[in-house]
């Protein structure tokens, strides 16, 4: 809309009357203007990062920019804390991020537990953990489905000797050759009661409506280590919470998330120690 109101704005400027040529040049022009329009709109916005991001990728895939992201980011990221005897975990996250960055605040707040978050990965140029990376000084991984399922992370979190992957959030199904790399050393959390709620499609609001909609009497969280199936793996914990009459999915999701927030380091802390 703003590209074509700048052109119609500006083609008086021009003088031509409104025949071919006056279309010929009104097409020369909103294709001049569109890309200034989608960066003034994408800015404030806060469109920008995904912007850049999207245009990167179609630059890869005309094959104008040479070098995979992941490759670039390797440099940028060289794990210097490779050196600190600690356990060190990696958080996979696509959403909101809450939970990675109750994880990693209960880590720094627990030195004593020899635990650091040592990379944050997301699928989602717009995911919360982009923001928590650049304050808590994390390295970011950002993978696309390409990357994801021709494995180059593995060698990064080899490279950053991850102890443990921790699924917050990270709603791709994990192919074979991951879990196979890490044997036990992936987990997720899910919100709700599995096998109950569980598998694709099922993820944040989508899981407390099926909850209330089943008019469950509880629901709460699994944790469980991750195989090829969505939702499938041995159960590490569950707990519940009551499903009320008259709860909504929104106050369902709150009473879940404190019970993530609870158990999950916990949970992490348990299983690395
Ligand atoms: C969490 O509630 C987690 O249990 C859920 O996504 C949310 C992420 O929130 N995971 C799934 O639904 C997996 N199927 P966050 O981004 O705020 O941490």
């Amino acid at each position: 809309s703003l590209t074509g109101y700048v052109g119609r704005k500006l083609m008086p400027i021009f003088g031509i009357g409104p025949d071919w040529l006056w279309l010929l040049v009104y097409i020369i022009l909103i294709t001049l203007i569109w890309p200034v329009a989608v960066l003034v709109i994408s800015i404030p916005f806060g469109q920008y990062r995904f912007f850049t991001s999207y245009l990167k990728k179609i630059g890869r895939r005309m094959g104008l920019i040479k070098s995979a992201p992941i490759e670039k980011q390797k440099e940028k990221i060289t794990p210097a804390a490779a050196t600190i005897p600690v356990k060190r975990i990696a958080i996979f996250a696509s959403g909101a991020g809450t939970n990675a960055q109750n994880i990693i605040t209960y880590f720094h707040q627990k030195p004593e537990a020899g635990i650091v978050v040592s990379l944050l990965v997301s699928n989602n140029p717009m995911a919360g953990v982009l923001a928590i990376s650049e304050k808590e000084s994390i390295p970011l991984l950002v993978i696309d489905k390409e990357n994801f399922h021709t494995g180059h992370y593995i060698s990064y979190l080899k490279d950053y000797q991850i102890d443990l992957i921790v699924l917050a959030g990270f709603l791709w199904k994990v192919p074979a050759f991951f879990t196979q790399a890490f044997p036990d050393k992936i987990i997720n959390i899910h919100p709700a009661l599995l096998p109950k709620h569980g598998g694709k499609g099922m993820f944040g609001k989508n899981v407390h409506q099926a909850v209330i909609n089943n008019k469950e009497t509880e629901s709460g969280i699994t944790i469980h280590y991750v195989d090829e199936q969505y939702d499938q793996g041995k159960i590490i914990l569950q707990t519940s919470c009551p499903v009320l009459p008259g709860d909504t999915a929104e106050e369902l999701a709150r009473k879940v998330q404190e019970l993530e927030y609870k158990h999950y380091p916990e949970v992490i802390a348990k299983l690395l120690s």
